[in-house]
């Protein structure tokens, strides 16, 4: 049975069924299970320290009284995707968009490719059934923002958004416009490898994307290989969050002041010979937040 604190009612994120939302000490309290067991035994490409830019972001939606589902262009066997899942106080139809084994070329020629059957099966051991997920089994340059909201039926927009598909140019270009367009003001849009040297067609594409126009999404943070965008209107407010969260949970890690296209966001470096740990919810944790 779940505790009700906050009163607001949402989808059962496993199930689908109506419920009050979960105090944010639950979702602590699933990372923390996930991060300290599937999250270890899933094969994937994610530090675990990710989760200390995300933690204090997730504790700033629910100040913001903000839910919604989480979408991944590239889950591959989830160990991000389900993390974002467990993020996330409720609902159903989280959006996972891949080609897993579908007999085509990959763009990014890495040979990486996901496998529907282990995806599925991480979600279940988390207690999260198939029909919680809007998965669409596709190369996701065959798909648009309209397409994905109409033909998949799929609920937008999203609170977390995490790019991490082909790596090829036109696919990661295509994959961030599909991620401007699909979250909301108060979300996340989350850009992975843009310091891989493998890649650097990542880190090109989003310098293109900000020197050629201006986009309301702008850069927060860098963290574990992942940058971190969110809409101007709540940049100073969340860099705010995070830095305090970090400084205050996370002594060790390194928060310096970066900008990035001329918005003034933050690197982020944690101890990475530290184990992550999720810390133990507090109500005064919420209660600090102050969004402008
Ligand atoms: C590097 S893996 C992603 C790792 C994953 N996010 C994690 O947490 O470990 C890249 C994924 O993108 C998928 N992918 C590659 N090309 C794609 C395309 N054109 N459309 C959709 N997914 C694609 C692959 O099948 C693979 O699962």
């Amino acid at each position: 049975m779940i505790a009700i604190q906050s009163g607001r009612m949402l989808c059962c994120k496993k199930h689908g069924k109506k419920m009050h939302t979960p105090p944010p000490c639950k979702v602590f309290q699933d990372l923390e299970h996930y991060l300290n067991g599937p999250f270890q035994a899933t094969e994937g490409w994610c530090a675990g320290h990710v989760w200390q830019t995300l933690l204090p972001l997730v504790l700033a939606q629910h100040a913001l009284n903000f839910s919604a589902p989480v979408a991944e262009v590239g889950p591959y066997h989830g160990k991000f995707f389900w993390g974002l899942v467990q993020s996330t106080p409720a609902i159903m139809r989280h959006l996972a968009i891949d080609i897993f084994g579908l007999e085509q070329e990959n763009a990014d020629q890495s040979g990486v490719k996901g496998d529907r059957a282990l995806f599925l099966g991480h979600g279940r051991s988390l207690g999260i059934q198939e029909s919680a997920i809007n998965l669409i089994e596709k190369d996701s340059l065959t798909l648009t923002a309209e397409s994905i909201q109409t033909q998949y039926n799929t609920k937008t927009p999203f609170s977390f958004f995490s790019v991490d598909g082909a790596h090829h140019p036109d696919y990661v270009e295509h994959d961030l416009n599909l991620a401007l367009s699909l979250t909301d003001r108060r979300g996340i849009i989350i850009v992975d490898d843009y310091s891989n040297p493998r890649w650097h067609c990542v880190q090109e594409v989003v310098a293109r994307k900000y020197l050629l126009s201006d986009p309301e999404f702008v850069p927060l943070s860098f963290s574990c290989n992942k940058l971190f965008l969110c809409h101007r209107d709540f940049l100073a407010s969340y860099r705010k969050v995070v830095r305090d969260f970090i400084m205050t949970e996370f002594p060790d890690t390194r928060v310096y002041d970066t900008d990035r296209f001329g918005h003034l966001g933050l690197t982020i470096l944690p101890d990475m010979k530290k184990n992550m740990r999720v810390p133990v919810y507090k109500n005064t944790m919420l209660e600090k937040i102050r969004i402008a």
